[in-house]
């Protein structure tokens, strides 16, 4: 592979990794049994925190509403973050609840002897490419304040660093009052496994489904929740310990992704801790170099097959020594009121489910649609207040049932600027007319009245959940632009934010009485085409498809942990 500056891999990388017709992005073409990854990564010899039952956690929580908790916050409650009802306490049951409704298990699936874990947080074949580890400081997981890896099949912390006392004390002061840190990184090898050299745009997608599912989690809370920019990812490597090669020997490695900040209310104190980062950073990391570390990864697989091109674009695409993260504005937007039975978010989010078939028949109606479509907006609040940069993704929908619109093709520009970029380098045809009925807040353009089920169907790899749901969509990126501005690292946020578009989604059609599915598989270029991108202005990410799911009626569902009932 020939050595060129990190942008030009990171193009190269994309572009090559496209799907097209006559040619699917390169991977064996066949799965491995034999090297199947763990989808579960332990650290030996660590010592291990059992988190608190969230059941528990709502006993401990002091609250003025008799007997509702936090676990009766509606999902419609999220986006208003002025007032929350029941905030937690910092401390181990925050902590708990914060982990559970993000990265834990959601259910047990079985069918015959085969069973599997499905999790809050989705991710692409289910082969969870994503860990989570927590920074906390004194009092909360035990004595000290330490590094933390996540273990969701136990619901537990591994305990990777004893924070020396007086380093956390130094660095903790920068940070709000109970406050702590999580983090995420990526194991490539298990998405690679089965998806081959795309596997590291799908980990992207994932970190950012991951990101969404924290900051909604700790709206539920309560709390508010960000991505801390200005953090290297060598400098997050060492803060985690995944650079630590004598703890990974024979392990497959991990990619530092983000650090996040969760802190309970006050945003602003959360604002500026995150705005004096270089400082927070730079105690932090301080006091993981003095740390007591231990443990050892589990290796996950036998063997494992290394894709070049995969580690060429994960390098290329770091955080460098001068991030460029460009903070974002994160007014909250009042967002439309509920409709229909306020369920609680905790409900919300144990059952969200990709659905594998839609009936072809479910419709929704225009302001449920467009309600929906609201709250995908940059400023409509979480989980979009955690992404501190520009917002460059914006949707082309393929709607085919909803009451009230026309089906057609639609253009969902996300910011004021991006209407402008978008009619620039659509197809000059389209007509760009605003539908009746759609709330004059909602920048949402009818660009062509025609049913498009069978072109959505053909675009996302020939998926019917494509055409049989009441909408699908394509997200665009501002792909030049955003890599001008951020530079090569901008490429994996860009996939972040689809993925956080694509948590909203789920999110979303799981409160409307139906269902979300991601689409990663789709022909890239023939998108493009359809559109009339003749360039990389835009390029269509990720897809997503809402409707009425089909259940399959052999499968079983068993609760996420033995403590919960269902
Ligand atoms: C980034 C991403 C891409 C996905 N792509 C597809 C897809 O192309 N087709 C599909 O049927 N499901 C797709 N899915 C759904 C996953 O298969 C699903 O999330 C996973 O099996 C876990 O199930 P759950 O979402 O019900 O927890 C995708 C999910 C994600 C997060």
């Amino acid at each position: 592979m020939p050595a060129r500056d990190p942008l030009a891999i990171v193009r190269e990388y994309h572009d090559q990794t496209k799907h097209h017709f006559n040619r699917f992005a390169r991977s064996l073409g066949y799965l491995d049994w034999a090297t199947q990854p763990d989808p579960f990564r332990s650290f030996d010899g660590c010592r291990r925190i059992d988190l608190v039952e969230p059941l528990r956690a709502a006993a401990s929580v002091e609250h003025e509403g008799g007997t509702a908790s936090w676990r009766d916050v509606a999902y419609d409650e999220l986006f208003d973050q002025a007032s929350p009802r029941f905030p937690l306490a910092p401390g181990l049951p925050a902590v708990s609840v914060f982990l559970r409704y993000s990265l834990g298990l959601s259910a047990w699936k079985q069918a015959g002897p085969s069973r599997w874990a499905l999790r809050v947080n989705p991710s692409s074949g289910n082969l969870h490419p994503t860990e989570g580890y927590v920074m906390v400081g004194p009092g909360v997981a035990g004595g000290q304040a330490g590094v933390h890896h996540y273990a969701p099949d136990a619901h537990a912390l591994e305990e990777r660093c004893a924070l020396d006392a007086a380093a956390w004390a130094r660095a903790s002061a920068g940070l709000p009052a109970g406050s702590f840190l999580a983090a995420l990184t990526s194991i490539h090898w298990r998405e690679a496994w089965k998806y081959g050299e795309r596997a590291f745009r799908y980990c992207q997608h994932d970190i950012g489904h991951a990101v969404a599912a924290m900051r909604m989690a700790a709206a539920m809370m309560g709390w508010t929740c960000t991505i801390v920019p200005g953090w290297t990812s060598r400098q997050l490597a060492s803060l985690l310990g995944i650079d630590r090669n004598a703890d990974f020997e024979g392990a497959e490695p991990e990619e530092p992704a983000c650090l996040m900040l969760a802190a309970p209310r006050g945003r602003s104190a959360l604002t500026s801790a995150v705005r004096d980062g270089v400082h927070v950073d730079a105690a932090l990391a301080e006091a993981a170099r003095v740390g007591t570390w231990s443990g050892r990864a589990s290796r996950l697989s036998a063997d494992r097959v290394h894709w070049d091109w995969i580690d060429a674009a994960s390098e290329a695409s770091r955080e460098g020594q001068a991030p460029t993260a460009s903070a974002a504005s994160a007014r909250a937007r009042p967002v439309a009121p509920p409709r229909g039975t306020p369920m609680p978010a905790a409900a919300v989010f144990l059952q969200r489910r990709s659905a594998m078939s839609m009936d072809g028949a479910t419709t929704i109606g225009l302001e449920r649609f467009a309600a929906m479509l609201r709250r995908l907006l940059p400023d409509a609040g979480p989980p979009f207040d955690a992404l501190p940069w520009t917002p460059r993704i914006h949707l082309a929908l393929f709607v085919h049932r909803v009451d009230g619109l026309p089906p057609g093709l639609y253009a969902l520009p996300r910011t004021e600027a991006a209407i402008a970029t978008m009619r620039g380098a659509l197809n000059p045809d389209f007509s760009w007319v605003r539908p009746p009925g759609v709330p004059d807040d909602l920048p949402l353009f009818l660009l062509d009245a025609a049913d498009c089920r069978r072109i959505a169907r053909q675009l996302s790899c020939a998926q019917d959940i494509a055409a049989d749901g009441c909408f699908s969509l394509g997200m665009l990126a501002e792909f030049d632009a955003a890599l001008a501005e951020g530079g090569p690292a901008a490429y994996r946020r860009l996939f972040w934010e689809t993925g956080a578009i694509g948590q909203s989604l789920y999110l979303e059609a799981e409160a409307a009485g139906i269902r979300g599915t991601g689409i990663g598989c789709f022909f890239d270029d023939a998108v493009h085409q359809l559109l009339g991108v003749a360039d990389h202005t835009l390029q269509s990410l990720y897809h997503f498809t809402v409707g009425g799911p089909i259940d399959d009626p052999r499968l079983t569902t068993h609760p996420g942990y033995p403590w919960e009932s269902r």
